[in-house]
């Protein structure tokens, strides 16, 4: 039975426990320690691509028919062979959220099918700092090549972090900490994946969200906010994901938005592109999710069209714990979250979080 609060929640309240275990959020005030007792699987995931399932996030465990099917995306093309002698393919992945032991031992597993392989990383790595710096720079000495877009969790300015930068400036700190590592970020020039199915430009973006997902019968960020608040369903972003220098993060979605629709339309038009965010580009995936006042953190009407305007052979997304893949406008929607330990424990065939995206055998 769904609760609800009545009396008023403050911006700064942390979630509650129960909201902790419905929701799928981290309690600042809990997050466990990363791990330190690794060891490496000697497995890598196979291709995740789904037809029917049934996850822990949809309401009424309501399958969801792939668009995709079986079928890679963008396949058809030659295939490209890596040093190894195997097939080389574009990999993506989000939401590993290492701050959970087990999760930590996942992402440290993660490792290449093929010497050339890339690995696309669509944001909440972490919430710490120095986490996500170790998982990425593991990441990249792992794979050829790792291209990260930023989450909300790592846009948090976390209590337990001894980073203590805000908004734009944490956000500029981890794009320099990428660049150091070799890590490419929403801020570099886009990369041209030339294995099979390519060449294709990889766009990793960082688009944010401007609560335009409102509620039902919400007109404004205001009135939809506001049944968020009644119904307790309140992302902790209104208390750790800080926009300044902006005065509010529509504004900073806002900007963001514009900065990005000019360098994509920047791109060759010959090329095909693959788009890579943490929130989705598009409403629909927020439409299974049980609690729809949540929509509202997860993305912005503002990139409604930028898979057909872009020329997306596919669109990367996570933010939602809801691993699938869905079709809009013909093009596929791959949401490659791996999500919290209570949540890839209830799914068959978990942990499997790495999803081929292009490429790979035939
Ligand atoms: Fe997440
Ligand atoms: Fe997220």
């Amino acid at each position: 039975m769904r609760s609800r609060n009545t009396g008023l929640i403050l911006p700064c309240r942390a979630p509650s426990e129960e909201q902790v275990q419905r929701l799928g959020y981290v309690n600042p005030d809990t997050s466990a320690v990363p791990g330190r007792n690794r060891r490496r699987w000697d497995v890598v995931a196979a291709c995740a691509h789904r037809n029917l399932r049934c996850e822990p996030g949809q309401k009424d465990g309501r399958q969801v028919q792939s668009g995709a099917g079986d079928a890679h995306p963008g396949a058809g093309g030659a295939s490209a062979v890596g040093e190894s002698g195997v097939p080389t393919s574009l990999f993506a992945v989000s939401d590993l959220h290492v701050a959970y032991e087990e999760n930590r031992r996942i992402a440290d597993a993660l490792v290449p099918e093929s010497d050339d392989d890339w690995l696309l990383v669509a944001g909440d790595v972490g919430e710490k700092f120095a986490d996500i710096e170790a998982v990425l720079r593991g990441l990249r000495d792992r794979f050829h090549r790792v291209v990260w877009a930023p989450g909300n969790h790592e846009l948090w300015t976390h209590p337990g972090d001894p980073v203590r930068l805000r908004g734009v400036a944490r956000y500029d700190a981890l794009v320099r900490m990428c660049r150091d590592l070799g890590v490419l970020t929403p801020e570099d020039d886009y990369p041209v994946w030339p294995g099979p199915d390519g060449p294709v430009v990889v766009a990793p973006l960082f688009p944010l969200y401007d609560y335009s997902f409102r509620v039902a019968g919400a007109a404004t960020k205001e009135q939809s906010l506001e049944l968020a608040y009644a119904a307790g369903v309140v992302c902790t972003d209104e208390s750790l994901l800080h926009p300044d220098p902006y005065p509010n993060r529509e504004s900073w979605c806002w900007a963001r938005v514009a900065a990005t629709e000019t360098r994509l339309a920047a791109i060759d038009p010959a090329l095909p592109t693959v788009l890579v965010s943490h929130w989705p580009l598009v409403r629909q995936p927020t439409d299974v999710l049980w609690y729809p006042e949540f929509a509202q953190w997860c993305g912005t009407e503002l990139t409604a069209d930028w898979h057909t305007r872009f020329r997306a052979v596919a669109a990367v997304y996570g933010h939602l714990h809801i691993p699938r893949s869905t079709t809009y406008d013909g093009v596929p929607f791959e949401e490659v979250s791996l999500g919290y330990p209570r949540e890839w424990k209830q799914r068959p065939d978990s942990p499997a979080p790495m999803r081929r995206i292009l490429g790979g055998p035939r």
